[in-house]
């Protein structure tokens, strides 16, 4: 695979670009042109030139490059089942819905919705006064909204939002969580009316397996270790650990920290597993916050089976697995995606 992959690559030269999540397997991210966070790579993908992006990554990144490129570039997703079960908990419909409710009750309300969800949630979001976020400008984006209006709408992950506006001084008691299955979302008109985010009842499946506890029993059998973590975890994690960044931020962090610095990360596993093997020989041990590994399913979906057929393909000039966005969608979800690139990380 190795040896089809390197030479349907070298086939395709410049005009082909790799851009690989930091969660994609070894066998893959070593092909990436560019590897990034959700920000760096949506950045990337808005400035390259390539006709094709190959995003080993998942289908919400794709879909960004595809919203941020121009009309003659093409986005290849080398495995359509590289989803992201976050992305899937807040369908549009249900967010007009949510939307229509606030709007009989409350007023002054932005929409702010993390990456990771779908464009046609990125385009509610731009037409109706909002953005997009990441990880990595979480806080800015807030920033951003509250110049804008009294209270944030925040989609689709409850631990992003909650962890972003408890750091910038709201009280948990300020946050309320809105369940699309429920009427009202669960939330009587009182609280609404009270609160400065309501959170949309979404999370990542991943993240949400790391718990206090394991913060706890790093601290008490690795004293000294750093605990670092991605703000995708719940907020009782994050109050407990040194460190909350994205993925770029948390390898920033450990590449910055002197020799004898120990780190227990908490996200997803290969990610930590590549840290481990290259800051060893640098005197750095990372170990996983969680002893059972959490894995992210779907970015592993990209395979190097699929990658050698996508590329194969565009040798032969077929391109397969292309992701395209909607143009009435593209538009609105561009200008969500624009005031993000505009507030930065
Ligand atoms: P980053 O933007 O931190 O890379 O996060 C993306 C993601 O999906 C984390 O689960
Ligand atoms: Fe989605 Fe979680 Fe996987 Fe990130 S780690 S892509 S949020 S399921």
């Amino acid at each position: 695979m190795d040896t089809r992959i390197a030479a349907a690559r070298e086939r395709l030269g410049s005009d082909v670009v790799m851009l690989g999540h930091h969660y994609q397997r070894d066998e893959v991210i070593r092909f990436a042109d560019y590897t990034g966070d959700s920000y760096k790579l949506s950045k990337i993908a808005s400035e390259t030139k390539a006709k094709y992006m190959v995003f080993c990554g998942v289908h919400f990144m794709a879909e960004t490059a595809d919203v941020l490129g121009q009309e003659w570039q093409q986005v290849i997703l080398p495995d359509l089942n590289a989803g992201c079960s976050m992305a899937d908990m807040a369908e549009i419909g249900q967010v007009e819905d949510c939307w229509d409710s606030l709007e009989r009750q409350v007023t002054g309300v932005v929409p702010v919705t993390y990456m990771n969800s779908a464009a046609a949630i990125k385009a509610f979001c731009g037409e109706h006064g909002g953005l997009v976020c990441t990880s990595s400008n979480a806080r800015a984006a807030f920033d951003w909204a509250f110049k804008r209006g009294e209270k944030i709408l925040f989609l689709p992950d409850q631990h992003l939002g909650r962890n972003t506006a408890f750091g910038m001084g709201i009280g948990v008691g300020e946050m309320v969580v809105w369940d699309p299955y429920q009427i009202n979302g669960g939330v009587s008109p009182d609280r609404l009316k009270a609160a400065k985010v309501i959170l949309w009842k979404g999370h990542c499946s991943v993240h949400q397996r790391f718990l206090p506890e394991h913060v706890d029993r790093v601290r008490r059998e690795e004293p000294g270790m750093q605990v670092i973590v991605h703000p995708e975890c719940r907020w009782e994690v994050c109050q407990k650990a040194d460190t909350v960044g994205s993925t770029e931020k948390i390898i920033e962090a450990i590449e910055r920290a002197p020799a004898g610095t120990n780190f227990a990360v908490g996200t997803e596993i290969h990610l930590v597993n590549r840290l481990a093997k290259r800051f060893a020989p640098l005197g750095k041990r990372v170990i996983t916050l969680d002893d059972s590994g959490c894995l992210c399913t779907t970015m592993y979906r990209i395979s190097p089976q699929h990658l050698a057929w996508a590329l194969e393909n565009l040798v032969e000039g077929r391109v397969v697995n292309r992701i395209t966005v909607a143009a009435d969608v593209k538009h609105w979800a561009r200008v969500a995606l624009e005031r993000m690139l505009e507030v930065k990380a």
